[in-house]
């Protein structure tokens, strides 16, 4: 720990507004006093006070134009450029210069689960956890492309340490360990309605993760990013921790990407209806954005086209290809992606260091943002049933249930058009079955594979892998 001048720090929290936090300190002793110490001498007050200066200000007077995004669709998929593009993904894979980007930084408080979303058993039959499928997913890309896959996974402090040890304790999955790259996103302080940093308790602030567009930082920070070029990564394919279903090597999107000569792109899928609470691209004011689906106008949400469908319906799945270069771009001056409020009830302490809470602000950025700084950008609309269906809440839409029985509808398609005999339904409905990625990744490739390799699960289920779970 670095000697800190206490009466610089003072001066420089008084300087901030941010004279309060000067008692709290005072009040302890020893180690816990030291530690407050070092995390107020690492805060970047000069952002928190242009933090506390944006709360104050409404929202723009003018409202802005919103239009639909040109999408690569779905009907496009046989046509020739497809062929062009799925080959020159291909090259990019087998040359070894795509590098994996999973956010997994978030604090899963939707889902109501103790540890990192990614520990979270979400396998039908097998009971695997997102990030062993994920997992099983790079040892297909390996071993179809014969490559590595370097794999950067964004943590954020409350549970960086928890997922090393996750993926320290399972082997890494049998992946090489030096090709697992920890980094943690920066945090920052949530602040009152003055903008004043609050505590989470009598000897911490209350700090929360910079949202995931602080990947971008901290894949700089940590050194990843030159690493990454160090080891001829040209391109990130970047997905998140609570999408099991998210292919992070597809040829076709990859391919595209790199023939537009993009430098960020994304794929979508088609909004289930008018309330699914998915961010929608477009163009706000002419410059490619998400518009997240807390923001999106009632009126907007409802607007329909010539054909009676959305017209708003290009779905974000939080699929994207961005490339290095321009992650270097980004961050080589102050990275500006715009900051995203949430006003939230803080839990905190009084005065006299007593439990409380208090309406205070939270604040991120998010990737998606930096689309309206690309000069080019590719969007792929793609089948949700083979792509998205994400763990975000406890129970409902988008539920490990939802997950999980669309897992089981995926493979099932599979195994009835090679035509194998399926596992009686439960009594929901659901088939249950599951296809190791490392087995087979398609319809086709499960076909080709057969049913060789059938392990029946003490529950009834049906798993197809290379090894039992
Ligand atoms: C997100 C998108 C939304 C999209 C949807 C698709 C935002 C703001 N919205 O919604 O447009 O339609 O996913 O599933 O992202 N994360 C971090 N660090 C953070 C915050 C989040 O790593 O500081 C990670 C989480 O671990 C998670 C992902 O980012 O993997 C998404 O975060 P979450 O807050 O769950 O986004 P959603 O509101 O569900």
């Amino acid at each position: 720990m670095s000697t800190i001048d206490l009466s610089a720090l003072q001066q420089q929290l008084h300087a901030a507004g941010q004279d309060h936090l000067w008692p709290h300190v005072d009040k302890l002793s020893g180690a816990a006093r030291a530690a407050l110490l070092q995390r107020l001498a690492a805060l970047d007050l000069r952002l928190v006070q242009e933090l506390g200066a944006l709360m104050s200000l409404g929202a723009g007077a003018s409202a802005p134009t919103f239009e639909p995004p040109e999408v690569f669709d779905l009907q496009e998929r046989t046509s020739q450029r497809a062929r062009e593009a799925t080959q020159a993904g291909q090259e990019l894979l087998s040359q070894g210069k795509v590098g994996y980007l999973l956010v997994a930084g978030g604090q899963a408080s939707r889902l109501g689960y103790e540890g990192p979303k990614g520990c979270f058993p979400i396998g039908p039959v097998t009971g695997r956890s997102l990030f062993e499928i994920f997992a099983r997913r790079l040892h297909a890309v390996r071993k179809r492309y014969g490559v590595q896959t370097p794999w950067y996974v964004m943590t954020s402090e409350g549970n960086d340490a928890h997922t090393r040890a996750f993926f320290a304790q399972h082997h890494h999955f049998g992946l090489p360990a030096d090709e697992i790259v920890f980094f943690s996103q920066a945090m920052l302080p949530a602040l009152d309605s003055q903008g004043r940093i609050l505590m989470a308790s009598p000897t911490e602030l209350f700090l929360a993760p910079n949202g995931h567009g602080g990947s971008l930082m901290a894949l700089q920070s940590s050194g990843a990013l030159r690493a990454a070029g160090e080891r001829g990564v040209e391109v990130f394919s970047y997905f998140q921790v609570d999408n099991p279903l998210a292919p992070p090597a597809d040829p076709l999107f990859l391919g595209l990407h790199a023939l537009d000569g993009a430098q960020m792109s994304s794929k979508v899928v088609k909004k289930r209806d008018a309330w699914e609470k998915v961010g929608v691209l477009g163009k706000v004011d002419g410059k490619l954005s998400c518009i997240e689906y807390s923001d999106l106008p009632e009126q907007l949400r409802l607007e329909t086209n010539e054909h009676g469908e959305l017209r708003y319906s290009a779905g974000n799945i939080a699929l994207h290809v961005i490339e290095r270069a321009f992650v270097e771009r980004l961050v080589s001056g102050r990275l500006e992606l715009p900051w995203h409020i949430a006003k939230k009830k803080i839990p905190t302490i009084d005065a006299q260091g007593q439990p409380t809470s208090v309406d205070g602000c939270k604040f991120e950025t998010f990737v998606f943002d930096a689309l309206a700084l690309t000069e080019r950008s590719t969007i792929v609309e793609v089948e949700r049933r083979h792509e998205f269906s994400p763990v975000k809440n406890k129970d409902g839409d988008d539920s490990p249930a939802t997950t999980r029985r669309d897992l089981c509808a995926m493979h099932a398609t599979w195994a009835a058009e090679a035509g194998v005999a399926l596992p009686p339904a439960d009594p929901h409905g659901n088939v249950q079955i599951e296809i190791d990625p490392m087995y087979a990744e398609s319809a086709q490739e499960f076909a080709a594979r057969g049913p060789k390799h059938r392990m029946t699960h003490s529950q009834g289920g049906h798993y197809y892998g290379e090894a039992h779970p």
